[in-house]
């Protein structure tokens, strides 16, 4: 049974809550706490498994009570409730949580949400990947500009020139993100020269994927990846992104979805970066298989590793807290089916976009087959051809 604790300051939602979830009781084990300080009283008494938050209580905001748990009990998953509208930027820019929910609480939603974050925990902890990951001598680590950044973000007076600063402060990526956003992807009518213009015209929330996977990508020196070439992951990377973040902006999707979209496209192969510089020479072989023999790439290292590219960066992005859509996404990214979504999220937006670019392209070497059983299960076979057409391919027969 998963034990969750619900924390709320106000008694009447409180109440109500616990109404709305009364049918949830055999399958899960439920407390409710009045406030922050009461949470962490209960918490220090016993495990729970997952905590529900309310974000906007003056005692002890959410945001403060979930970076406590992240800081005491990381194991513990961490959800965020917010009125809609209600400070939408420090709900997006709350890092401690893992998923944010809109108030009032739905309860399919909530109950859909706990399900997927737990078998998204069952895939990610098991054996093969933490051996894998113990395997590598090499890891990338969480860049430090990215750390400020949302830092700076989270501060009460956070600003946009700070901002600028600190993405201006790391010289490389500085310079790799103004490279990105003056080439045709983003097809800016202006040169950019300085990464508070970028933030100004592109926004905040397609900076930050870029200042994330430039300094991740980054840290691997160029000469040590055998064959890999790192700008053409740099490239497929950025396709993917803007495809993605396309399908979700064309399923109307909340702006959060197109943002995980993004950010999800932009490092969902990070993974193989990690195996080229681990395992050079057998990558390339492995890589050169692939092409010649037609069988996904993501196949012959789960042959090989007993866990592949997807599974590793998911891994390792878990372990740096980004938000559960964007981890889903990744570990997914080959085989949706796979996961218990049943409805459009991220996942479903990064698959669809890899697979219709490869279809078109036919250059990742990824072999990507779209899932027609996903699609059917979240209803959007029909959609397919929009997607398709909407990012300048063909038609498609379903
Ligand atoms: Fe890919
Ligand atoms: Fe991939």
């Amino acid at each position: 049974m998963i034990e969750i604790l619900f924390v709320d300051d106000q008694p009447e939602q409180l109440a109500e809550l616990e109404k709305s979830l009364r049918r949830f009781r055999n399958e899960w084990s439920m407390e409710f706490a009045g406030s922050g300080q009461e949470a962490l009283r209960r918490l220090a008494n016993r495990q729970f498994d997952v905590v529900v938050t309310d974000l906007n209580m003056p005692e002890m905001p959410g945001g403060e009570l979930l970076r406590q748990v992240q800081e005491r009990w990381p194991q513990t998953v961490r959800i965020l409730f917010s009125g809609r509208g209600e400070c939408q930027e420090a709900m997006q820019s709350t890092t401690s949580a893992h998923q944010h929910l809109a108030k009032p609480c739905d309860p399919d939603l909530l109950e859909m949400t706990i399900s997927d974050t737990f078998s998204l925990r069952y895939h990610l902890e098991n054996d093969a990947i933490r051996d894998l990951v113990g395997r590598l001598g090499q890891l990338p680590t969480l860049p430090d500009v990215y750390t400020e950044l949302m830092h700076e973000l989270e501060a009460p007076n956070s600003s946009v020139a700070r901002v600028g600063d600190i993405i201006r402060g790391d010289v490389s990526i500085s310079a790799k993100i103004l490279q990105l956003v003056n080439s045709s992807y983003f097809g800016l009518p202006v040169h950019v020269t300085d990464v508070s213009h970028a933030v100004a015209l592109l926004g905040l929330n397609v900076v930050k994927p870029l200042v994330l996977s430039s300094g991740l990508f980054h840290q691997f020196a160029p000469g040590s990846l055998g064959e890999f070439s790192l700008s053409y992951l740099v490239d497929h990377s950025t396709e993917v992104a803007l495809a993605a973040r396309c399908v979700t902006q064309l399923e109307g999707a909340a702006p959060e979805d197109c943002d995980h979209a993004f950010m999800a496209g932009m490092l969902h192969d990070l993974g193989q970066l990690v195996l080229a510089k681990n395992f050079s020479a057998q990558y390339d072989q492995m890589r050169a298989v692939a092409r010649d023999s037609d069988t996904p790439l993501h196949e012959l290292e789960t042959a090989e590793f007993e866990a592949n590219h997807a599974d590793l960066g998911a891994y390792l992005l878990g372990l740096w807290g980004l938000p559960a859509p964007i981890v889903e996404a990744i570990v997914w990214h080959h085989a949706p089916f796979q996961s218990t979504h049943d409805r459009f999220t991220p996942l479903a937006a990064v698959h669809a976009a890899e697979s219709l670019l490869a279809r078109r392209t036919n250059a990742t070497g990824e072999n990507s087959e779209i899932s027609h059983e996903f699609l059917a299960r979240i209803g959007r076979t029909d959609r397919v051809s929009v997607w398709s057409v909407a990012l300048g391919g063909e038609p498609q027969v379903a």
